[in-house]
């Protein structure tokens, strides 16, 4: 299917290297004919790699921190003045614990990490549509999507802190997205991936382990980066419009599974 999103515009948060799920939906976004802009945190943009990205994609790149309400402020207009006009989409794909990278166990926080971790993975989504919601910034039918994971929930200990995170950030989804769907007519989801082999994925402790478990669970199989792209493009389009408030699985059928024939195998074995 070509032109899902011809004459559509929008901003993409989260691209740091072609592993990136941010990375794969600008790829499918600019396939389907989208025009948008590209952000990512100023320190992410000292490796360049978004750079190539948005070559490749006639993008345009503007720094923001997503906790910053100044720098999200800045980003939003400019991205109307390059774009020429309001937006139909917004990917929130963002996320980073301070606990997990300096190796702190979840029953052992330092809690300015927990405070940190929590600004930049939840509570940015709710600054974004703060400045999108009050700049009328979103035209009618438009989308916004985050990224989530399973571990909010269910336990998946090793997922640390980020699992509480994930609770605050559906829970925001819904919250803003009645607002917005009562004022703006602008629809507000979350989807729930598979494990996905990138930076941040791979930086979750025990993650290989992770990532085949969930992948013998699934009667798909786990869904790729790839994969999340496609889904995300189907949320962006006209296809999906009375879709909101949705935390939308999107993990091969983990997350309705018990246990699976693959799973039994292994404790079987003789
Ligand atoms: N990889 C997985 O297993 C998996 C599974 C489910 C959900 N997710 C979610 O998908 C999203 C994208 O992650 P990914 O797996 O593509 O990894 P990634 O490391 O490629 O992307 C995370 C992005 O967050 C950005 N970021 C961090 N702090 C920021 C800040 N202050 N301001 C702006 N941007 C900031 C990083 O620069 C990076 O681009 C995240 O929300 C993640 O939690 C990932």
């Amino acid at each position: 299917m070509n032109n899902l999103l011809k004459g559509k515009k929008g901003i993409i948060f989260g691209a740091l290297n072609e592993h990136s799920i941010a990375w794969k939906v600008a790829e499918k976004a600019h396939e389907q004919g989208a025009e948008f802009v590209l952000t990512n945190a100023p320190i992410a943009m000292r490796m360049g790699e978004i750079n190539n990205l948005a070559e490749k994609t006639n993008a345009q790149v503007i720094p923001a921190d997503a906790t910053s309400m100044d720098d999200l402020t800045n980003l939003v207009e400019k991205s109307m003045e390059i774009l020429g006009g309001k937006l139909d989409f917004v990917l929130h794909s963002i996320g980073m614990s301070v606990n997990v990278r300096k190796g702190r166990h979840y029953t052992d926080q330092k809690y300015d990490f927990t405070e940190k971790g929590w600004d930049v993975s939840a509570v940015s989504f709710h600054k974004v549509m703060n400045v999108l919601y009050n700049k009328k910034a979103m035209n009618e039918w438009g989308s916004i999507v985050a990224l989530t994971y399973m571990a909010a929930q269910r336990v998946f200990p090793d997922y640390n802190d980020m699992a509480d995170n994930k609770a605050y950030l559906e829970s925001i989804a819904r919250s803003f997205g009645y607002f917005f769907g009562r004022d703006q007519k602008v629809r507000v989801n979350t989807i729930s991936q598979s494990p996905t082999p990138t930076t941040a994925g791979s930086g979750v402790k025990g993650f290989d382990g992770f990532i085949a478990y969930a992948d013998k669970m699934s009667p798909l199989g786990n869904a790729t980066a790839s994969d999340c792209a496609d889904y995300t493009i189907s949320l962006f389009s006209d296809l999906t419009k009375k879709v909101t408030l949705q935390n939308l699985f999107h993990d091969g059928g983990f997350s309705n599974m018990g246990v699976s024939d693959a799973v039994m195998d292994k404790f079987t074995e003789e």
